[in-house]
């Protein structure tokens, strides 16, 4: 058995923990699911690859179809893969099928069709990580093994108050040394399957039915009501912000658009032409900003002197899964028609494009932009114009 390597406080619950599980499971816990009730390690690993990450119920009728066709481990081993991959086909996770079959060629190869009964030996093949050979092991073999799936972690989280997020090496440590600490001295089956039983009925993620528990009393998370607390979840983090100054150029009733490379966000779609900070910082010196923008406006079709004036807008700020992204529209005011025109023909290049109001409705924006190009419209219905703010 492992020390425990934590400042874990010492539980009085951790005595009479395994004893109580199994108790709890002979009672309330699933007992005709249909990969119980045997000792064939076969069918117990072919169960355990199919319940990764995956519903019991969903499990049943591919785990049924998968002993029919491949009733034993050579069976399987001898198989073509399309066989394999075409009956796996809808579980998910194509992964697990791919090193079930290798599994099964190294088991016939290496092993003489019969699975190892030691959890070391068995985490070594293909698709077996620890947690999985342990519940094979003791399943088949009675084996003194610990499991620790994503559910143990929550009731272990739970009944011993264990802070954290259980996906950093420190806590998944702790949690292995509790898991090893607990295990019975006998009834390994029924023991494993109890605390499988537990994490996926009472002590769900979302509605823990603490009442019906037989760790109630004596449960950290429940006796401080932080059953909705932990486990910790994974930590967040802090976005990174971006800025980008984009440039509204307007001639007459059109606006000019600049399409976004094929890859990086918005990829392929209409946006404004745009300005990023030269340190990645918001600009903040007016003077070099303008002087930028103005330089930038002039480069996309215009020499220098047709911009007049740069008119700050509205920002707005558009939240990505990996950043924000603030926005700073910056409306170009031309210096006469002459140069609007002038403007207007050396811009319109496949990567640019002047839109009018219907163009704008029919192009792919992004919203953000969209919501840019739509407050310069003019709102009366009909007119089809945009609207220059004085
Ligand atoms: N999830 C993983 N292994 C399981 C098993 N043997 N029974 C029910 N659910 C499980």
């Amino acid at each position: 058995m492992n020390e425990l390597s934590n400042d874990l406080p010492a539980n009085p619950l951790a005595g009479t923990f395994a004893e109580r599980l199994i108790a709890w499971q002979a009672e309330h816990g699933r007992h005709d699911l249909p990969w119980q009730n045997t000792r064939d390690a076969y069918r117990i690993w072919l169960s355990e690859i199919m319940l990764q990450q995956t519903q019991v119920a969903t499990v049943i009728p591919y785990y049924a179809r998968f002993l029919e066709r491949f009733p034993d481990v050579a069976a399987l081993a001898n198989a073509p893969q399309d066989d394999v991959m075409a009956l796996w086909s809808g579980l998910g996770y194509y992964s697990r099928a791919r090193n079930l079959h290798r599994c099964a060629q190294v088991v016939l190869a290496e092993h003489g069709g019969r699975f190892p009964a030691d959890p070391e030996t068995l985490a070594t093949l293909p698709g077996i990580g620890r947690s999985t050979a342990a519940a094979i092991a003791a399943f088949a073999y009675d084996a003194h093994a610990a499991i620790l799936d994503g559910n143990v972690k929550r009731v272990l989280a739970r009944v011993f108050g264990i802070e954290g997020f259980p996906g950093t090496p420190k806590i998944e440590r702790e949690m292995w040394a509790l898991a090893e600490s607990l295990l019975p001295g006998s009834d390994l089956p029924a023991y494993t399957q109890g605390m499988m039983d537990l994490g996926a009925t009472l002590c769900a993620r979302g509605k823990p039915r603490c009442g019906e528990c037989p760790f109630d009393s004596d449960c950290v998370a429940h006796a401080t009501g932080r059953e909705r607390i932990l486990p910790t979840s994974k930590p967040k983090k802090v976005q990174p912000e971006r800025y980008v100054d984009v440039l509204v150029i307007c001639s007459g009733e059109h606006m000019l658009f600049e399409r976004r490379p094929d890859s990086g966000i918005w990829g392929g779609l209409w946006s404004l032409p745009e300005l990023t900070p030269p340190t990645g910082e918001r600009e903040v010196d007016d003077a070099s900003l303008r002087e930028r923008l103005t330089a930038h406006a002039a480069a996309l079709g215009a020499t220098q002197g047709t911009v007049q004036s740069l008119v700050p807008l509205q920002g707005l700020t558009h939240v990505f899964t990996h950043f924000r992204l603030h926005l700073r529209p910056w409306l170009v005011a031309l210096s006469g028609a002459s140069a609007q025109r002038a403007f207007a023909a050396r811009s319109s290049d496949s990567h640019h494009a002047w839109l009018d109001s219907a163009g704008i409705d029919a192009a792919g924006l992004p919203s953000p932009i969209r919501k840019i190009a739509d407050a310069l419209r003019v709102v009366s219905p009909g007119d089809g114009q945009l609207c220059l703010p004085a």
